[in-house]
């Protein structure tokens, strides 16, 4: 049987198709190729392109091979580009996955993975956060993820389709072999907009303020290392074909770090000169995310292998010095020919 990652060409997607032949998973993957990189995935993998409103592709997807599982990672994840273009989230984030739900109960396929998100919180009340804390989305990226998640409940009642909805926290870091990266047009993520200004692509990294209620003032986050993300989502599906139970799960070190010690711990990895500008507040960032991960340990027995941040940056970094432009006109990765 096989399982079918929709945005298998994404950042996180690439890294859980890699992950999941590793561990000899037959694996096809769909991607619209908006923002992924075809490079990204094994030239041996199955490859549909193609949107997911496109009803009969999905059709011929699911009629082409055994698929008995979906991850479903295809969607638009930026903050700030959700709350200045929220038709274009709900488009593809709700609408396309609505279809791409609507196509797998016509087609008898009864289990989903789901890329959620830290943003379906909002503002937290309490850290680390647990998966029964208030879910109070401040941005329509959030709320689009939490549109599909309720929509996954209620298609579990009604059609019996069992869903995993994993709550991302910050992922970074990149492939430990270095084969496969972080690479996003336009950046907007901190570590890599870090690296970059250690490459010397950028004159300096702006800190989107320094007066919040934290130790050193800057935001706090919990970054979490993309194989480990990875691990989670082969985990949570061996558990939903396992039990048939649908289930919610955090996904975070229960780690904070300061932007301010984050850019320390990019210095001292790189060995390069970074400067740091301070800037105004970025719209929406709340104060302070950590995760509580204790269920996904408990119920999916998820250890993450890399959680220290000086790790997972030099990941990034080893990614990053060797392919200074991303995955751009390089043809075919090393690797993953
Ligand atoms: N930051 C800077 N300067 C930059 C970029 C970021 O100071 O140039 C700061 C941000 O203000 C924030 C922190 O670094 O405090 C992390 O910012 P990111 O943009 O890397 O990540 P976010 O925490 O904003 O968002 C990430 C994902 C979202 C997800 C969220 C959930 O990108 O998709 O985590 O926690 F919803």
């Amino acid at each position: 049987m096989a399982i079918l990652v929709t945005g298998g060409a994404g950042y996180i997607g690439s890294h859980t198709v890699l992950y999941l032949r590793e561990k000899g998973e037959e694996v096809i993957v769909f991607d619209n190729l908006q923002k992924g990189h075809r490079e990204a995935v094994m030239n041996d993998v199955p490859f549909y392109e193609g949107d997911l409103h496109d009803s009969a592709l999905l059709d011929t997807v699911f009629s082409e091979n055994n698929i008995d599982a979906v991850i479903h990672f295809a969607a638009n994840s930026l903050v700030g580009e959700s709350v200045t273009d929220p038709i274009s989230y709900y488009q593809n984030n709700v609408s396309g996955s609505l279809n791409l739900v609507d196509r797998m109960v016509k087609n008898g396929v009864t289990n989903i993975v789901f890329s959620s998100t830290a943003a379906v919180y909002g503002e937290p009340e309490t850290v680390p956060i647990q998966e029964s804390d208030r879910t109070l989305p401040t941005n329509p990226y959030g709320e689009t993820k939490l549109a599909i998640e309720r929509l996954l409940h209620w298609a579990d009642q009604a059609y019996g389709l069992k869903s995993v909805a994993l709550r991302y926290f910050n992922a970074a870091g990149a492939d430990p072999k270095g084969r496969i990266g972080e690479d996003h047009t336009p950046e907007s993520h901190l570590i890599p907009i870090i690296l970059e200004s250690a490459l010397g692509k950028r004159p300096y990294i702006s800190v989107f303020g320094e007066d919040y209620d934290t130790e050193d003032g800057t935001c706090i986050r919990d970054y979490i290392h993309v194989m480990d993300l990875a691990d989670a989502h082969y985990r949570a599906l061996e558990k939903l074909k396992r039990t048939n139970e649908s289930g919610v799960y955090n996904l975070g070190n229960g780690k904070g770090f300061s932007v301010k010690q984050v850019i320390d711990t990019c210095r001292a990895v790189t060995g390069r000169t970074i400067e740091a500008v301070t800037s105004p507040r970025r719209a929406g960032d709340p104060a302070i995310l950590i995760a509580s991960s204790q269920k996904a340990k408990d119920e999916l027995d998820w250890i993450p292998k890399y959680p220290d941040v000086h790790e997972i940056v030099e990941h990034a970094w080893n990614w990053h010095l060797n392919h200074p432009n991303g995955y751009a006109k390089e043809g075919s990765v090393d690797g993953l020919k």
